[in-house]
């Protein structure tokens, strides 16, 4: 009904205004039925900023205040901002792009000349012809995509953490308190924002029942975790010490990550360097090699190489995981369980969301029924954000909000 109403309005104001070119308009009537979007209220009445006097509308002011970069370099054509974003509609229409946007390029994606497809060339439905989830291995130029039903794709996890996932999620897992039952959120909590998962921690998930003890004689002394050089430190300056000083407090969430600077270069009697030596080829063959890959060859002390875990699996979609909370987490990482190495990749193929993201009926651009939204723009964006830089725009407050007679003269040493 209010859109029916708002829309009577705009045809109306179209129709009085058809033939005047959008400056006289812009100038003349600063008509309140014309119903601007709630982005951009706060300047709603200020027509110049995005009507050029005699000549309408112009790409040009928008971007003065938001770039709108291209999700590629190599599409063959740019379409204009108004071809997805509508003003003057009110609240909702501003950034509700119709799926037609998105299918109007992919159902044959057109690339400038001289440049190589990386991604499937024809796209129109999810859950008729998207293609199978890809990762993205490597980084740079030299990235490789392997389809998740490629050979070895399920294998492709390239973390250098050594952990199987079957043996602590058994119901009979030795803790340091008994038998515990481990669940996912021991380990995998979402950071705050409901998207990704946040990252893993040794001190937080594993030391527990995993410490880093080093020596007989310090039974319950543990070494710190992470640079082996800072490692290195703390087990001259505990071989040193008579009697044993207490435990230096546990690093709290960060780990120390370089030496001590007055530890590093300490004359130590031989005996001292001896018990070092020792407690660094047990900690360097057994203890972290556990979960480590450990490369002996850098002299004097050996590298721990860098876990590396993945953080973001599919970077060219956006994914949370809050909306889909109502889910047992194994449904879409499948065989964990099981899983009996880090190599394992257990992220979710496409057939796994095709049965709630399915097409739904439409009142114009809006679903109405059928399932969880399947339009492109739920699960992608359409602008690189990367190349959004410039966040230091042209305009005084007075000169958006307008008042106090002051006249909208925005500088032009922007570019
Ligand atoms: C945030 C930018 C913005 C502001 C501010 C703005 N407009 Fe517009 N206006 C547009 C865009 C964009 C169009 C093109 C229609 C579309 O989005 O498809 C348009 C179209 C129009 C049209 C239809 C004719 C044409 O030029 O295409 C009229 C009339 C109009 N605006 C009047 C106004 C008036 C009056 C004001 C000030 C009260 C105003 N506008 C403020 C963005 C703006
Ligand atoms: C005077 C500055 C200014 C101008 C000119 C301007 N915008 Fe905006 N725009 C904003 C601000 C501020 C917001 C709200 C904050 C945000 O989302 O970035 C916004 C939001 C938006 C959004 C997101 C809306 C949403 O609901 O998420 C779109 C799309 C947009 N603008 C497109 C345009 C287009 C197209 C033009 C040109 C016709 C334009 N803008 C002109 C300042 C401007
Ligand atoms: C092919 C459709 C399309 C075109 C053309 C387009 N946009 Fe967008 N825009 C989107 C979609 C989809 C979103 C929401 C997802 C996203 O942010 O990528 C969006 C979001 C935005 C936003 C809000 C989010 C943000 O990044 O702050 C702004 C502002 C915006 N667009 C400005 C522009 C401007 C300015 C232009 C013209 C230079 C433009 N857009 C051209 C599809 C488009
Ligand atoms: C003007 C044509 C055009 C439009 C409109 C368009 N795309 Fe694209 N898109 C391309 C081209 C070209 C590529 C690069 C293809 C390649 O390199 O093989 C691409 C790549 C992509 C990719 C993969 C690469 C990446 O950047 O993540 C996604 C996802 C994507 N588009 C989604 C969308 C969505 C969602 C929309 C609608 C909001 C949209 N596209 C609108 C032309 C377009
Ligand atoms: C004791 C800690 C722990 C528990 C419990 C745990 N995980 Fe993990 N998980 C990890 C670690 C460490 C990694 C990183 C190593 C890797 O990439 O495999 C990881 C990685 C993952 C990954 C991404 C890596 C990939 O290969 O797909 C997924 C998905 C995952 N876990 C799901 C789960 C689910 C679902 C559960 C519960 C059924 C669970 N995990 C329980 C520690 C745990
Ligand atoms: C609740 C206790 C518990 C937690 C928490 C825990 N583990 Fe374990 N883990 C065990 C037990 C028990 C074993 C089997 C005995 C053993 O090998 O030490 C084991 C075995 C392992 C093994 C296999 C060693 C082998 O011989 O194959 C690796 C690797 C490992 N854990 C890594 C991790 C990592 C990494 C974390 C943290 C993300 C972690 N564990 C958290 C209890 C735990
Ligand atoms: C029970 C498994 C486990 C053992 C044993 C273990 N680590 Fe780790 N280590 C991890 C995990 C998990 C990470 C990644 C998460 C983190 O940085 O806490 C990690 C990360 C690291 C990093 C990288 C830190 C960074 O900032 O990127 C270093 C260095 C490291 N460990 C050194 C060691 C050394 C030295 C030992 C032996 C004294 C050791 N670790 C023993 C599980 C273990
Ligand atoms: C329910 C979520 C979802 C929907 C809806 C969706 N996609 Fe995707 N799409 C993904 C995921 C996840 C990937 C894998 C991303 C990656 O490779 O990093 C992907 C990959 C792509 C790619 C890269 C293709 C390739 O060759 O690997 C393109 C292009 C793309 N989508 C376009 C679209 C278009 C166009 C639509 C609308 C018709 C759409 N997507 C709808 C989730 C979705
Ligand atoms: C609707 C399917 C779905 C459900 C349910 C789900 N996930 Fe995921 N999960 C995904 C997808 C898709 C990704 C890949 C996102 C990305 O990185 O691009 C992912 C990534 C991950 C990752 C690796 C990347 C990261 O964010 O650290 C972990 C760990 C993970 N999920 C754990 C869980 C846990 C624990 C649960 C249950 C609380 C869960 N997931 C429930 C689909 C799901
Ligand atoms: C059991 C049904 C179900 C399954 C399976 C499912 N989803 Fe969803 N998804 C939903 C619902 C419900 C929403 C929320 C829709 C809404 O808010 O309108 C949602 C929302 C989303 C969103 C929007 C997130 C946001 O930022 O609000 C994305 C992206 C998404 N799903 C991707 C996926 C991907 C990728 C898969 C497969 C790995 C998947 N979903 C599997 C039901 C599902």
């Amino acid at each position: 009904m209010a859109k029916d109403v708002i829309q009577t309005g705009w045809l109306l104001l179209l129709l009085l205004c058809a033939g005047l070119p959008g400056a006289v308009i812009a100038q003349e009537s600063k008509d309140p039925t014309v119903s601007i979007s709630s982005a951009h209220a706060v300047f709603g009445q200020q027509c110049e900023l995005c009507h050029e006097p005699l000549r309408g509308v112009n790409e040009r002011l928008c971007i003065r205040c938001h770039a709108g970069p291209l999700h590629t370099t190599t599409q063959a054509v740019t379409p204009p901002c108004g071809s997805c974003h509508t003003e003057h509609q009110g609240n909702a229409r501003l950034a509700l792009i119709s799926n037609d946007r998105c299918v109007g390029c992919h159902a044959d994606v057109r690339l400038k000349a001289g440049t190589q497809p990386t991604f499937a060339r024809t796209i129109t439905d999810f859950t008729k012809d998207h293609p199978q989830f890809a990762l993205s291995l490597g980084n740079g130029k030299n990235t490789r995509r392997l389809r998740l039903d490629d050979p070895g794709a399920r294998q492709s996890d390239r973390t250098a953490l050594i952990f199987p996932h079957e043996r602590h999620l058994r119901a009979d897992l030795k803790g340091p308190k008994g038998i515990v039952q481990l669940t996912c959120k021991d380990c995998h909590v979402p950071e705050r924002d409901g998207k990704a998962m946040a990252p893993i921690d040794y001190e937080t998930h594993c030391q527990q029942c995993h410490p880093l003890g080093f020596d007989p004689q310090f039974p319950d002394r543990v070494v710190p975790h992470g640079d082996v050089l800072y490692l290195h430190s703390y087990l001259v300056m505990t071989f040193s010490e008579k009697p044993p000083a207490p435990q230096p407090t546990p690093q709290p969430m960060g780990r120390v990550t370089r030496p001590l600077p007055s530890v590093a270069p300490i004359t130590v009697s031989p005996s001292v360097a001896q018990r070092v030596a020792a407690a660094e080829r047990y900690l360097y063959s057994v203890t972290c090699t556990k979960c480590h890959l450990v490369e002996a060859t850098q002299r004097p002390l050996p590298r721990i190489v860098e876990p590396g875990i993945p953080r973001v699996w599919f970077p060219h979609a956006q994914f949370a995981h809050r909306p889909h909370r109502m889910l047992e987490c194994a449904a879409c990482h499948e065989g964990v369980r099981e899983s009996k190495k880090a190599a394992d990749v257990l992220l979710p193929g496409i057939q796994m969301c095709q049965p709630c993201h399915r097409a739904v009926r439409r009142d114009g651009v809006v679903p109405v029924q059928g399932g969880a939204p399947a339009d492109c723009v739920t699960c992608h964006l359409y602008h690189n954000k990367a190349e959004d830089v410039e966040w230091n725009g042209p305009f005084s407050i007075q000169q958006l909000v307008g008042g106090g007679g002051t006249s909208v003269t925005p500088s032009t040493t922007q570019p």
